[in-house]
Order: C-alpha cells, then sequence, then structure tokens
C-alpha cells in the first residue's frame, strides 16, 4: 500500500499549541505529516518565511515522520510534487467553515484525487488563532500554555526590534 502522505498547509505566522495539536492527530493518522508553509506576503506577516519554517522545524523536533518546507504557487501543484493525497486544514468554529468550504472545494475542482481532511483541535485551543496570539502578545496579555515558550521569545525579539515592550508601550 503506497504511504498516506498529509499537507498540513499555512501561513502559521506564528505557529502555536492549536497547530501542534492537530500535528499530533495527524501523526496518529497518517504515514507522514509535510507542513507547507505560504509565504503570504499580502498578509503582511511578521515573521519572515524562513522565521516560520525554522521555528517550526525547531518545534517538531526529531520527529521521524513529520517535515516542514515553504511553498508558493498553487497547493494543489505542491501536493502533486510532495506525493501528497490529503489536505489538512484545523477547524474551530462555524466562522471558519464557508473560508475552508470553499478552498476545500476549489482544490478538489483543480485536483478531484486530493481530498481536504478536517481537524478539531483540543477544546482548549478551539478558539486560538495566529492574528490573536500575536495581537494579545503585543498588547501585554499572557499566552502561557496556548503557545509554545521558543515562540513566546520570538515573539518578544520581534517586539523589542519594533522599539516595543510586549504591553505595547514604547520604549
Ligand atoms: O493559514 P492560512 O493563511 O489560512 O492558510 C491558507 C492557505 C495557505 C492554506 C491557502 O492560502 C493556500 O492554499 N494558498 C496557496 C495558493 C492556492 O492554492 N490557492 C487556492 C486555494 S483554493
Amino acid at each position: 500500500m503506497s504511504k498516506r502522505i498529509a499537507v498540513y498547509p499555512g501561513s502559521f505566522d506564528p505557529i502555536h499549541n492549536g497547530h501542534l495539536d492537530i500535528v499530533e492527530k495527524c501523526r496518529r493518522v497518517f504515514d507522514e505529516v509535510i507542513l507547507a508553509v505560504l509565504g503570504n506576503e499580502a498578509k503582511e506577516p511578521v515573521f519572515s518565511l524562513a522565521d516560520r519554517v525554522e521555528m517550526i522545524a525547531h518545534q517538531l523536533g526529531d520527529c521521524p515522520d513529520c517535515t516542514v518546507t515553504s511553498f508558493d504557487g498553487l497547493l494543489v501543484d505542491f501536493m502533486e510534487q510532495s506525493k501528497a493525497q490529503i489536505i489538512i486544514r484545523g477547524l474551530r468554529a462555524v466562522s471558519d467553515f464557508e473560508y475552508e468550504f470553499q478552498m476545500a472545494l476549489m482544490n478538489r475542482r483543480l485536483n478531484p484525487a486530493i481530498e481536504t481532511v478536517f481537524m478539531v483541535p483540543r477544546e482548549e485551543y478551539i478558539y486560538l488563532s495566529s492574528r490573536l496570539v500575536k495581537e494579545v502578545f503585543f498588547l501585554g496579555g499572557n499566552l502561557a500554555g496556548l503557545v509554545p515558550d521558543p515562540i513566546l521569545e520570538r515573539l518578544a525579539e520581534v517586539a523589542k526590534a519594533r522599539g516595543r515592550r510586549p504591553t505595547g508601550e514604547s520604549l
């Protein structure tokens, strides 16, 4: 039987515990998981593409069946290059559904051999998003237990480079 390879695509700006929980769930179901990071300059990411890939690699550690890489262009093209059949997306709330449903149907239209599988993170992460992580961090909120410590340290470096304390005050 061929290997079941799943691709978990996203901006991951930055990765948080909700994402890592999905990776753990994928590992139980698939033979291999590839985290595929999109540059997404239109979203004006806080972290460069190289930094996001490096931060994720650090979080994955020596996980034997997980890899991280960047991609550009169409996700279905990346899937084909990676010989992967399954797209993983995290589904948190009803508000995610419309956007996710559109993407799943468009990806199926572009390549009917590819399936999208939705995974639901643990309840404690269900409201978590990278956008909220950045907003709360830069306004000085406590993210302990929601974001790995090394990622919090990187966020602090960004805050410092921007001349801001994590509380949002100017230095
Ligand atoms: O974490 P995000 O920003 O919600 O992830 C969105 C992502 C990267 C999955 C989506 O923008 C994507 O797949 N982009 C690649 C370009 C593409 O294939 N677009 C058509 C999707 S139907």
